[in-house]
């Protein structure tokens, strides 16, 4: 019987592969397979029990090569990932060969604040990197501590006191139609609130940053390109992700989902295209791009660089203000207790929605409680923001360091440690019991903190108490909308149905 053409490959596979094939003898082979096991005991020995590293726990898969890590990142489940990690390794995990995360409260300062000596910790160049889409750093991805010096001391009059007044009336206009929208669209149903509250918030931020903003609110409709900020934000997690094993480094642009890379270049243009457009033009009012471009020729700023600042603040301030304000409604609607106390709370403070401002909401206690522990609950950037230890290493929340590796406080597992929260997973009560809020640090600390801060709490204030005044909300499947999402560096939200009923005849 002739052979079968399995037969037939297996045999000239095993010619093929023979040792005598390639003049070396079958002892030689036997060799070279013991030297490569030994070599691979000696690798894992070291990477497990000798390195540096070896001291912090965390699981042995993780620690042997970065494949772990890209995985983690890519899967979206990132958050709930290293919150597994925690809760089994404790309060500080090894969880990739040079990687180690923290969920302490000490660990705050001791990472991103100012040390004994001045200096700080510079950011992880890898997370912070700058491609040949965005081109340009800004003051976000810059890591050398005197070039973000420069860049922060450009942007703080943008923030200053004066500037915030004029924030406050954009603000409020996108406020007032947000409420008019939801006036319009709360007979028709359940409406999307992750819709409403990206139309606003990208709106106040496209005009702050580039003159004219998306009509997102006014044409009842996400811009394209909101789309693509949001898509693109999935870009940065993969070029993060990818970063960590540098060999496919090239190769990355055949890695990328197409959709993801597509989101990428496109958003960098359209932020160049916007910003040179806004150059040309002369505002009623100070915007924040006025503060940069007023700064263009003294310090040469480029055209590329001008588009990363205003792509920066894009993405910086509208979505994390935009998520607080979902994780809100999600809790409120959940809690409905706390939503009577609030409702109470503001109703009894106006008597129309006009006299709504930030200094007077500003005044309502338990409106500020609520808003502060959503971000504790469900923090806008609930992942680490990864920092390297300087040459000589360092102390990290009573543990030493060594220098070079790269340390990140992991924003859900502090805020969710059992240490500083009788049960994490509860929201704010009647009685306002808090606990160790310190542990919860939504916009950072020390000199990379939140530029917005002051903004973002305007916003957040203005926002909650005008649709408390004005709407009942009610979850339309009543379940913890916030529970489980999807992460790449911000949160993947899911729509978030909600039935809005006036509260208020009249509409402003
Ligand atoms: C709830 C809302 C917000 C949260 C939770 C938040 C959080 C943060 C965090 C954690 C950082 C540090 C990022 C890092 O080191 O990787 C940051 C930086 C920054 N944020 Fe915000 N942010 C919010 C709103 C805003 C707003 C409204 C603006 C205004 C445009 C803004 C502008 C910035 C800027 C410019 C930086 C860079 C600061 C620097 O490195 O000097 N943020 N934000």
């Amino acid at each position: 019987m002739s052979p079968s053409i399995v037969d037939s490959i297996r045999e000239s596979l095993h010619e093929a592969m023979h040792p005598d094939q390639f003049g070396v003898s079958a002892q030689t082979a036997s060799y070279a397979v013991g030297a490569l096991s030994a070599g691979l005991v000696i690798f894992l020995t070291y990477a497990i029990y000798l390195h540096p590293l070896a001291k912090f726990p965390g699981p042995k898969k993780a620690v042997i090569s970065n494949i772990f890590a890209f995985r983690t990142i890519v899967s979206g489940r990132s958050v709930w990932i290293m919150r597994a990690l925690h809760e089994k390794y404790g309060n500080v995990v090894r969880w990739g060969p040079n990687e180690i995360s923290f969920g302490t409260v000490d660990a705050w300062k001791d990472i991103y604040d100012r040390r004994k000596d001045g200096k700080v910790l510079i950011k992880g160049p890898n997370f912070y990197r700058v491609d040949d889409t965005v081109r340009a750093k800004h003051s976000v991805t810059a890591t050398d501590p005197e070039v973000h010096a420069q860049m922060r001391k450009m942007m703080s009059h943008a923030f200053s006191s004066k500037a915030l007044l004029d924030q406050e009336d954009v603000i409020q206009h996108y406020a007032n139609g947000l409420i008019d929208a939801m006036y319009e669209r709360c007979n028709d149903g359940p409406t999307d609130l992750v819709d409403f509250f990206n139309w606003t918030t990208f709106d106040i931020l496209g005009e702050m940053a580039l003159g004219e903003s998306f009509s997102s609110l006014c044409n009842r409709k996400t811009d394209s390109w909101i789309t693509i900020v949001l898509d693109s934000v999935k870009f940065t997690a993969w070029g993060v992700a990818i970063m960590k094993i540098p060999l496919i480094v090239h190769f990355e642009k055949y890695i990328f989902p197409k959709k993801v890379l597509e989101a990428g270049y496109t958003h960098a243009l359209m932020s160049k295209k916007k910003i040179l457009k806004r150059a040309e033009m002369t505002p009623t009012r100070l915007d924040f791009a006025s503060y940069i471009l007023a700064k263009r020729e003294a310090l040469g700023i480029t055209d590329w660089e001008l588009a990363a600042h205003a792509n920066a603040l894009i993405v910086a301030g509208s979505e994390t203000s935009a998520t607080t304000m979902n994780g809100l409604f999600n809790y409120l609607t959940n809690y409905p207790d706390v939503y009577q106390k609030l409702k109470d709370e503001v109703r009894g403070a106006f008597s129309v929605g006009t006299d709504i401002t930030a200094a007077k909401a500003a005044s309502l206690p338990y409106l500020t409680a609520c808003i502060e522990e959503t971000m504790r609950i469900y923090p806008p950037i609930p992942n680490g923001m990864p920092r390297v230890t300087p040459p000589g290493g360092c102390t990290i929340d009573d543990q030493w360091v060594p220098g070079g590796t790269t340390v990140a406080v992991h924003m859900w597992a502090v805020t969710h440690n059992p240490k500083y929260f009788k049960d994490p997973n509860r929201w704010l009560d009647k009685e306002n019991t808090t606990e160790r809020l310190d542990a919860s640090k939504p916009f950072l600390v020390g000199p990379r903190m939140c530029m917005g801060i002051n903004m973002a709490w305007i916003e957040l204030r203005i926002l909650t108490a005008k649709i408390v005044f004005h709407f009942d909300f009610t979850m339309v499947d009543q379940r913890n909308w916030c529970e489980g999402q999807n992460c790449y560096t911000l949160w993947a939200k899911p729509p978030q149905k909600m039935v809005g009923t006036p509260a208020q005849p009249s509409l402003l």
